[in-house]
Formats: C-alpha cells, structure tokens, sequence
C-alpha cells in the first residue's frame, strides 16, 4: 500500500541516558505531534515493566517485543497524525528495525553525549535499566553500538544544552526537510 507521505516519523536514537525521551516530548510539543516512547509502548502492551521483561522473559524476548511495537507505531494504526519517537537505546542496533524504519520512510535522528554524561545521566534519573546496570557492560555496549548509530540520518550534540535547545535543533531539521505542499 502507497505511504500517506504528508504522515511524518521522526525517531530519536541513541544509547541510554542520551535523552531521547526528554527530548522527543519537548519536540513533539514543538512540532504539534504525537509523541510515542518505544520502551512505554512494549509496558502498554505487556502490562509489565521493561525490567520485568528482561527478568523473567530474557533479553531476546525483550528485542521480539520491541520489534512488534516498532512495527506498530511505524504502521500508523494506533495513532494516526505525524509522531516523534523515542526509541530504546538497542532498538536501532536490531537491523530488522533499521529495515522497518526505511520502509516507513522515518527520519532517524541520533543524540549523542560522551560516555560518562551518559552515566552520569542514567545514574540520576531513577529509571532501572537492566544493561545499565553493570558499568563494565555499559561501557562495552557503547563501543559496540557506536559504529551502527553512525547509520543515523542526523545527529545533533547534547552536551551541554539545554532539552529545548536540542529539541530547537531538531525542529529546524525536521521544518527544512519538509515539502511546501503542492497546491493543485
Ligand atoms: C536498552 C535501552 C533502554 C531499554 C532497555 C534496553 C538498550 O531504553 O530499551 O533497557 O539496549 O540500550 P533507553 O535507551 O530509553 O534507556
């Protein structure tokens, strides 16, 4: 089926405490959009925590799932309208997603920090996250994921911005890459 191309996606990647959460609901406000939290729409559908999922059903089951949600919130069935999205820190490093978001046509925005702002911003935020638990891991997935985030199709620098800055930054990209309408 043909693509609405006046639907829009605009997906925040990045590893974990690299604000895409924080962000993507300051642009999607911006922007007058939805916003839709990756993690948040796998919770809604299982009725449990991500931490939950990864204890009692494993880290694979965890990817299946997200997977499954991605695909819903790309389709467009549950919310209709254009839609920032907030997408796990692993999501993009799953090439089965990457396809999905292609095929959806969604723009792939990448927020970075440094390894240890982004420690520093996952110890301080109160949220369980199971593969930030171990400092070791966190730091090996990092370099691991570092080369696939480069796919990202803009990137733009947290470091020592404020969240509506970046969102600003973001919107800018998202306005300018936007088609005047043709009128008939
Ligand atoms: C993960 C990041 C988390 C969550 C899960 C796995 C990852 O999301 O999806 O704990 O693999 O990097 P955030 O990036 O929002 O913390």
């Amino acid at each position: 089926m043909a693509r609405d191309e006046s639907i829009r996606r605009v997906c925040l990647i990045g590893f974990m405490g690299a604000g895409k959460t924080t962000v993507g609901k300051v642009l999607a406000r911006r922007l007058g959009w939805l916003f839709q939290d990756l993690d948040e729409a796998v919770e809604r559908r299982q009725g449990k925590s991500v931490a939950e999922i990864f204890a009692e059903n494993g880290e694979a089951e965890f990817r299946r799932l997200e997977s499954v949600a991605l695909e819903g919130l790309l389709s467009g069935n549950a919310t209709p309208g254009s839609l920032v999205i907030a997408l796990g820190g692993g999501a993009f490093a799953h090439p089965d997603n990457r396809r999905a978001l292609e095929k959806a046509g969604a723009t792939t925005v990448l927020l970075e920090a440094p390894l240890p702002e982004l420690r520093r911003r996952c110890v301080g935020d109160g949220r369980t996250r199971p593969l930030a638990e171990d400092e070791k891991q966190f730091e090996q997935l990092f370099a691991a994921r570092h080369s696939v985030y480069e796919l990202a199709q803009a990137r733009v620098d947290t470091m020592n911005k404020a969240v509506e800055q970046v969102a600003a930054e973001i919107e800018q990209m998202v306005v300018a890459a936007t088609k005047p309408e043709v009128k008939q």
